[in-house]
């Protein structure tokens, strides 16, 4: 590409991202802080560039895909500012040759810190505790007074563990907590040693584990990976705790099952429908509900920024984007 290219970023991001994209080509760009584009307004603006700086709000599908395939310029790669990019049909971008990148690694440690504080939060109440204590309730130490699960030397059941829950396993060590895992890819034994894992079948780790927690990407075969099924399996008394994307779990039942067991709570940082949350959720006091902000530092938030312009930088310099999903579109 000789001529500079053009570049749609459809929300305000950190700052650092800019200039990299500057240097290059011409940006378009929402900057207006927590806009973002509804569906009908992304398909007016997203054709007639060349590339697309995407959020996981973004619903970049066939239909939108096709259109910025057809514009002049030609769309030639989406640039998803996440590690998850189940936003983005991936097998249409595929299909019409656009590039797709994400931002994975660096967000790792931040999402796995925030999984843990789900997990104590909503073990140790203390949410619930905080806002009694405001409402000036609070009339003294007392035996009995939110009382909550035990953490330290639990067993910690993880639906999927890749790069993220790998990280959530080293914070549970730190608790002297046992660590039990499922994933369609099993660890070699060395890497279970190193990371003192121990790998069972799906419902045995549901059986087992004091804390569920889910570090899957979400696509097809892993939607309503946890529905009413698997939740009855859980102990009683257990605790699911879900940052990885919310129709990994299927709210309703999850409902169902906080309402009349086995499980004891839930510290949940994404939702089925987001924004949009289950009503029932949002009154129970068992329940600890967090607006998607895993990755949510500033530091970890501008590294991906800059990630996902270095990306869409490569590909415009003829090199391999380092976080491509979809190298086939480049040979
Ligand atoms: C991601 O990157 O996929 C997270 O959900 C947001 O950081």
């Amino acid at each position: 590409m000789t001529e500079r290219p053009k570049i749609l970023v459809t929300q305000k991001v950190p700052d650092p991202a800019y200039p990299l994209l500057a240097a290059i080509g011409e940006v378009d760009a929402n900057i207006q802080e927590g806009s973002i584009w509804p569906y009908e307004e992304l398909l007016l603006r997203g054709p007639n560039h060349d590339y697309i700086y995407s959020l996981l709000t973004d619903n970049i599908d066939d239909r939108f895909l096709e259109a910025c395939a057809a514009g002049t310029p030609r769309l030639k790669m989406v640039a998803n500012m996440a590690v998850g990019y189940n936003n983005i049909d991936v097998d249409a971008a595929t299909r019409l040759g656009i590039a797709v990148s994400n931002t994975p690694g660096v967000l790792s440690d931040t999402t796995a810190d925030l999984a843990f504080a789900l997990l104590m939060a909503t073990a140790r109440r203390i949410p619930e505790a905080e806002r009694y204590l405001r409402a000036g309730k609070y009339e003294g130490w007392g035996p009995l007074l939110f009382c909550g699960a035990e953490v330290h030397h639990s067993t910690l059941g993880l639906i999927g563990a890749g790069r993220i829950g790998k990280i959530v396993a080293k914070r549970a060590s730190g608790f002297e907590m046992k660590v039990l895992y499922y994933d369609v890819y099993r660890m070699s034994p060395e890497e279970e040693a190193t990371y003192q894992m121990t790998y069972m079948p799906m419902d045995d780790v549901l059986k087992q584990a004091d804390f569920i927690s889910i570090h899957t990407p979400y696509m097809a075969s892993t939607h309503h990976l946890i529905g009413d099924r698997e939740l009855s399996l859980m102990k009683p008394g257990a605790i699911l705790i879900n940052t990885a994307r919310g129709p990994i779990v299927d709210e309703k039942a999850l409902v169902k099952a906080l309402q009349s067991g086995p499980i004891a709570g839930a510290g949940l940082d994404v939702f089925e429908n987001e924004p949009a949350v289950e009503p029932e959720l949002l009154t129970m006091e068992n329940v600890v509900i967090l607006p998607h902000i895993a990755s949510a530092s500033l530091k970890t938030r501008t590294l991906m920024a800059t990630m996902a312009s270095d990306n869409i930088v490569a590909h415009f310099h003829g090199q391999r984007p380092p976080n491509i999903v979809n190298p086939e579109v480049l040979r």
